[in-house]
């Protein structure tokens, strides 16, 4: 775990010297939980929106993309069930006055019951060696039986306590399994207090509760108000799907891990309209659908899994998260919701106004059902950055090795595709040569020229940064117009003709690769 929690804290770092991640304000001291994308980071961002927005909208006819406004009528989110349901448990430490979800807390118990099932599993794997068979040992060990048990048992009472809103239950287990305070060590806690996680402004010059705006906990809603416009206008007939991309607020209690909990974050969201009774059909049909966009990345399958939710949110009746194991452990990072026809019924309610559709199949008119998937782009910046930063060993090429820092980001999500290095700086004809080649090959992907440093330097500033490929001009370029192309992570140098290195990149940094996978 220790090895775990450095490399985040190599993660963090690296992410501020190489311009992915900033502390949003840093100069005043940093705003909590808020961060700016830097100089590369945003080009990695944006290639992750394009990455979603191309497999949601191009890859399907049926699915069509808005952008919302973040500011909407107070009244949708009265209808959505925001105002009264989206709530997180409070309870406070006596003692050191620290704030803490109540939820998290009991969640932070289950998991070292979990660590401690998974020790005894490790050290029994290192005892039997090959023979050794997981799924028996955790079946049959009593130990471990009884911790899973445990937690299990726990997260069943946890998640009918939240469904049932019960406060006073959820204090009375938090002290049951004699939960200390992180910070004080004590047990003297307060009440649990629920609290709205939705920020609050207002429009114009004059407060009141009339004027009360808020910015958006979700981009969902933005698509379900504008549902008959978007059918309309795009002819669509059912099942089809509506996407957006855009930011969102929340006031989260404890925000925390960097940018996996932030207060202001961005949300990939498809909503998916369908004929009522259809609607577990295409649950299935996404977790399938979503699982290969991820996977099309080269994320190994125990890296990512599925966990049904045990505590359904306000509008769903079913919902289940695709988790990846950031350095933190399991976490969430997409959730898929079957919504049913909740949200449509309380904003045709709320505002009067037909939100029905005309199923010229079944002739009848009906409120679709929706299932939705709901990624947020900063946590899948987050998992891509967990996967890709590495540091290895590498040869020297006179018999010795050197260490160095590489971001593996796959190739079509890299912030530069592309740099174009003269193999020294004070000659002018390479200079002239690189310059003309980056000239040409910055029309085709992002590339950058670099002539400053020795050269296996500034092969190790694209590495830092995740670069696939260093096309370097050299003396002999200047007769054989070839030059040499380095591949990121296998290292392998090859010489190539100048006319062919276009056609060569533009191929191994095509995002069709990914959505052709
Ligand atoms: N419209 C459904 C919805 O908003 P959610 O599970 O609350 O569902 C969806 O959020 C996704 O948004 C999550 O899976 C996560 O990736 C991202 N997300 C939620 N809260 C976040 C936060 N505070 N910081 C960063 N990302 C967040």
């Amino acid at each position: 775990m220790a090895g775990q929690e450095d490399l985040f804290k190599k993660i963090i770092s690296h992410s501020k010297e190489y311009g992915f991640i900033y502390p949003s304000s840093e100069i005043y001291d940093g705003l909590s939980a808020v961060y700016d994308y830097g100089v590369y980071g945003v080009e990695l961002k944006n290639n992750i929106k394009q990455y979603w927005w191309k497999a949601m909208t191009q890859m399907h006819e049926n699915i069509v993309g808005i952008d919302s406004a973040i500011f909407m009528h107070p009244k949708i989110w009265k209808a959505s069930g925001h105002v009264d349901a989206f709530n997180d448990p409070l309870i406070d430490n006596k003692d050191s006055k620290n704030r803490y979800r109540a939820d998290q807390l009991v969640e932070g118990y289950m998991e070292k019951l979990e660590e401690k099932a998974n020790k005894e599993v490790k050290k029994a794997a290192k005892r039997f060696g090959e023979d050794f068979d997981e799924a028996m040992y955790r079946e049959t060990n009593p130990r471990v039986v009884r911790y899973t048990e445990q937690k299990n048992e726990i997260a069943g009472r946890l998640a009918s306590l939240l469904t049932e809103g019960d406060l006073e239950g959820l204090k009375a287990l938090i002290e049951e399994l004699e939960i200390a305070c992180p910070a004080s060590g004590s047990r003297n806690w307060t009440d649990v207090r629920q609290f709205n996680l939705m920020f609050s402004t207002q429009l114009g010059v004059i407060g009141g509760e009339e004027s009360k705006l808020y910015l958006r906990p979700e981009t969902a809603q933005g698509i379900f108000v504008n549902f008959l416009n978007v059918q309309k206008t795009s002819r669509q007939k059912l099942p089809f799907g509506i996407a957006q991309i855009g930011k969102a607020f929340r006031n989260e209690i404890v925000a925390r891990q960097f940018i996996f909990r932030m207060r202001e974050f961005e949300q990939m969201e498809m909503q998916f309209f369908v004929p009522p009774g259809t609607e577990m059909e295409w649950y299935d049909y996404w977790k399938v659908e979503r699982m290969k966009w991820h996977k099309a990345l080269g994320t190994p399958e125990d890296k990512l899994r599925f966990h049904d939710h045990d505590n359904l949110a306000h509008y769903a009746n079913a919902a289940v998260d695709v988790e990846f194991e950031f350095p933190f452990g399991f976490r969430e990072l997409e959730g898929i919701h079957s919504r049913t026809d909740f949200d449509l019924r309380q904003h045709q309610e709320l505002s009067g106004k037909k939100l029905m559709y005309f199923d010229p199949e079944r002739n009848e008119s009906y409120i679709p059902f929706v299932v939705e998937t709901s990624i947020g782009c900063d946590r899948m910046f987050l998992s891509v950055l967990s996967q890709a930063y590495t540091e290895e060993a590498v040869s020297d090429g006179k018999g010795g090795s050197s260490e160095r820092t590489v971001l593996k980001i796959p190739a079509p999500l890299a912030p530069v595709k592309c740099a174009i290095l003269p193999l020294v700086k004070n000659k002018e004809e390479l200079t002239e040569k690189a310059k003309t080649i980056f000239n040409n090959l910055k029309f085709a992907f992002a590339c950058q020229y670099d002539d400053k440093d020795a050269i296996g330097r500034r092969y190790r500033r694209q590495d830092a940064i995740g670069t696939p490929y260093c096309v370097t001009v050299d003396f002999e370029s200047l007769d054989d117009q070839c030059v040499t192309i380095r591949e990121r992570d296998s290292l392998i140098q090859e010489r190539v003709p100048i006319s062919e290195v276009e056609g060569i990149i533009a191929k191994r940094v095509d995002m069709r690769t990914l959505l052709n996978s």
